[in-house]
């Protein structure tokens, strides 16, 4: 399975009304299996962005389109459910069932039964290295542990595109290196392309590129170099 290519043209993006414009004509090109990292100061339009991408919320105007498909014409729901997997800064795990149902809940409804499902999320688990936590709910793992589950559930149904929000922002450095370099090896694994939003200098090296914006704009690479040379 390769990774999904993803083409963002001319996109806007206003809130209330207007008032708090939070992507400027932004443009950007995804190759497929890439692992761009996104960065830029709060309130720059990183999450705006990742959302668009998503199809969480929609553009203004401008168009995104993933492996040569406009995703104003596709169907929104399809769209998230086979072919992007989403890991949030907060694990947004259901606090009240184990890890091998929450890797399941992105499974539901799409005509595998119980065993099938659970089968799959065993193995994912296995993947993150919680094989051993399949039982235990979120409330009683720890903060990488929970973000382990929350990459498995991502995999549920094999992306070939991972949005990644600010993974490892509420984890401790040493425990959100651990989760990145999981992220890596999976996507190496996997060959899914990765969009990761990071402020984190060392995260965002890691990466095939990094893309900076600035007040809802891509800042272009030659404006970085003059600004640094
Ligand atoms: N749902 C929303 N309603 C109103 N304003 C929003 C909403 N989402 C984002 N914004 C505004 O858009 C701008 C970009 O926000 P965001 O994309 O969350 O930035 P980042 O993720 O880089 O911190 C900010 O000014 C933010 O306040
Ligand atoms: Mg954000």
């Amino acid at each position: 399975m390769s990774g999904a290519q993803v083409v963002v043209a001319n996109v806007t993006k206003a809130f209330d009304g207007g008032r708090v414009t939070a992507l400027r004509d932004v443009s950007l090109d995804v190759a497929p299996g890439e692992l761009v990292a996104l960065t830029g100061p709060s309130g720059s339009g990183k999450s705006t962005l990742l959302n668009l991408i998503g199809s969480l919320d929609e553009p203004d105007s401008g168009t995104i389109t993933v492996d040569g498909l406009r995703l104003e014409v596709i169907d929104a729901i399809a769209y998230r459910a086979e072919t992007v997997g989403f890991v949030f800064q907060f694990h947004h795990l259901i606090p009240t069932i184990s890890a091998l149902d929450n890797v399941q809940v992105p499974m539901l409804g799409r005509g595998r039964d119980r065993a099938a499902r659970e089968r799959t999320s065993r193995e994912l688990l296995a993947e993150v290295g919680l094989a051993g936590r399949a039982d235990a709910v979120p409330g009683t793992l720890s903060g990488g542990e929970r973000q382990r589950v929350a990459l498995a559930r991502a995999l549920a149904n094999d992306p070939r595109l991972l949005l990644a929000d600010e993974p490892t922002g509420a984890l401790d450095s040493e425990t959100g290196a651990q989760v990145l370099s999981l992220l890596q090896r999976l996507r190496a694994e996997r060959g899914m392309t990765v969009l990761l939003v990071t402020n984190d200098d060392d995260v965002a090296a890691t990466a095939d590129r990094t893309l900076r914006l600035r007040d809802g704009r891509v800042i272009p690479d030659a404006a970085l170099r003059s600004a640094s040379a």
